[in-house]
């Protein structure tokens, strides 16, 4: 049985994303059924409670359309947002995931926010390519091992990833 309010939160989703993130109705027709599903835990056993890529040109509201949504389903502090402009050599997995024992960022902020959040990759085409390589493995599994050697569960995270589309970036990918 679905709690009321949760109901009715959900029923408004679509409103209030329209109301802040102007003139990407067709965007948020679509994110919103995946927003839903994955809040009512309409998921595959194992994988993630949903995945987001986010694909346009800078400024377009990709990163904001997560701030809004999060803070109206979850509260503003349970997103979790990586600058993956900071993630340019390949030694930055390490800042990522840990090393040597060390728990590395995610694993801090997963705990701060009980595993359960909005992470948000923004600005992924800025990452090593090795980075990116993570995310592939982060996209699809819902368990990741940490460089201390945790194995975080992360079914109840919603990853989102901000991708900007110029010439230029998608040039990088073309190989
Ligand atoms: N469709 C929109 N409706 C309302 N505000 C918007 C919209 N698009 C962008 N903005 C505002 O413009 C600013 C930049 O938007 P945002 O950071 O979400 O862009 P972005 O698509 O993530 O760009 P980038 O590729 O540079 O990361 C924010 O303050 C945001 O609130
Ligand atoms: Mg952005």
């Amino acid at each position: 049985m679905i709690d009321a309010s949760l109901r009715e939160k959900l029923k408004a989703l679509e409103k209030c994303l329209c109301e802040s993130i102007l003139g990407q109705e067709e965007v948020i027709r679509e994110i919103v059924p995946i927003l839903i599903n994955g809040e009512l835990g309409i998921n595959s056993e194992g994988k993630p409670k949903a995945n987001l890529l986010l694909l346009g040109p800078p400024g377009a509201g990709k990163t904001d359309i997560c701030n809004v949504f999060t803070d109206y389903l979850l509260g503003s502090e349970k997103l979790i947002r990586f600058d993956m402009s900071e993630y340019q050599t390949v030694e930055s997995i390490y800042r990522l995931l840990g090393h040597n024992g060390e728990e590395g960022l995610f694993g801090l902020n997963y705990d701060r926010v009980d595993g359960a959040g909005t992470l948000l990759f923004d600005e992924i085409e800025k990452a090593h390519e090795r980075v990116l390589d993570l995310f592939l493995q982060l996209l699809s599994a819902a368990r990741i091992t940490l460089g201390s050697g945790r194995g975080v569960e992360s079914g109840g995270v919603l990853r989102c990833c901000d991708f900007e589309y110029r010439l230029a970036v998608i040039n990088r990918f073309k190989d």
